[in-house]
């Protein structure tokens, strides 16, 4: 690949291809061309990036007849599975943020702080992780490597921004008392719903099963007992997360702490004596993964606890997303 490439974001208009667009920016991601693609409701519309004003073109089958290098996929499940091929034939890498291809075996599934040695293994098609596994696996894959885990358990607080534009409507509508329900089935202004994404017949939630598996492929390790329940909360933006670990081996407080303190991409915030912890409203905006309550679970041999704090909308999907696109400029 060229070390400026054909840039195409689809779904461009929506909530995380917008923060794609901030964090290319941001990073100042080399690009040669840069194609903004969304459905038909918005083609015909502009958006300013670096200075510049770009059209946005209707998503069809051939959007990908022009040169594309990297094509930056958040239009939904759907239009990832029809589009995703067709792009990838053309000659373009798609990073797809949605679920579409996350589990198919032959798409690596990548959180470049933990697995960065997949990208290399892509056949068109690489796939960014859920947003509340990505932040998990950057806090846990330090004491995977020192340690071992044997089982883990999920529970999530999540925030609206990851049911995109309508979820920040829900909640924000709703707290001036008009309950929309147009991305949840009940009021999220006031209550916490022990629901993301649909019921499957094992009783959980397709987003506690999307944590569940892709915890065992982004380790690589099937062997690895994970539950999750996972739960949207009335904040903006950040997923918040209580991560209990059962490590295979014994460990010292502090060297975990230390360990996570010098992993890649995580901050420690952890000083309860003065109230200090990760926080949704501090950690959006951020890049990196906020870790804190780190304490020993006396209930099991060798348990501990963790609070982990990311912004969905940007270490969840774009940043990483971004991260992934920086690595394939520097692998190919
Ligand atoms: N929000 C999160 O925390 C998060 C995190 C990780 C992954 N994701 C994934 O990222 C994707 C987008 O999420 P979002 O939160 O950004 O949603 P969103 O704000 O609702 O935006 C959806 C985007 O997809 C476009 N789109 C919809 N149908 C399309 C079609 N048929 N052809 C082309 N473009 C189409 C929309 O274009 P129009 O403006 O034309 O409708 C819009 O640009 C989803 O797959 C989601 O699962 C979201």
């Amino acid at each position: 690949m060229k070390n400026k490439p054909n840039l195409a974001v689809v779904g461009a208009t929506g909530l995380v291809g917008g923060t794609f667009l901030k964090v290319l920016e941001e990073r100042n991601f080399p690009y040669e061309r840069l194609y903004l693609m969304a459905s038909a409701k918005s083609a015909g519309s502009k958006i300013v990036f670096r200075g510049n004003e770009y059209l946005v073109e209707e998503l069809t089958e051939h959007s990908f007849d022009k040169p594309v290098d990297i094509a930056l996929f958040s239009a939904g499940g759907g239009t990832s599975e029809k589009f995703s091929p067709i792009a990838a034939k053309n000659g373009a890498v798609v990073v797809d943020n949605s679920s579409a291809w996350r589990m198919d075996a032959n798409v690596p599934l990548v959180v470049p702080e933990v697995n960065p040695g997949e990208i290399a293994k892509h056949k068109g098609i690489i796939a960014n992780p859920n947003c509340s596994t990505i932040q998990a696996m950057v806090a846990l894959k330090p004491l995977y490597d020192r340690y071992g885990i044997k089982r883990v358990v999920y529970s999530t607080y999540q925030s609206v921004s990851g049911t995109g534009l309508k979820g920040i409507r829900d909640l924000e509508e709703g707290l001036k008392g008009n309950d929309l329900n147009i991305a949840y089935p009940h009021p999220i202004a006031g209550n916490c719903l022990p629901h993301i994404d649909v019921f499957l017949d094992n009783g959980y939630t397709k987003e506690e099963m999307k944590m569940i598996n892709e915890t065992h492929k982004i380790l690589g390790d099937d062997k690895i007992a994970v539950t999750a329940t996972t739960v949207r909360v009335p904040v903006l933006y950040s997923h918040s997360e209580s991560i209990n670990v059962e490590l295979e081996k014994p460990f010292e407080l502090e060297e975990l702490r230390a360990l996570l303190a010098a992993a890649p991409g995580i901050v420690v915030v952890d000083d309860p004596a003065k109230n200090e912890y990760p926080l949704a409203r501090a950690a959006a905006g951020r890049d990196e993964v906020f870790v804190g309550r780190i304490r020993r679970d006396f209930s099991v041999e060798n348990g501990v606890n963790l609070w982990v704090v990311a912004d969905n909308i940007r270490k969840g999907a774009a940043t990483n997303a971004v991260q992934i696109a920086e690595k394939l400029l520097e692998i190919l």
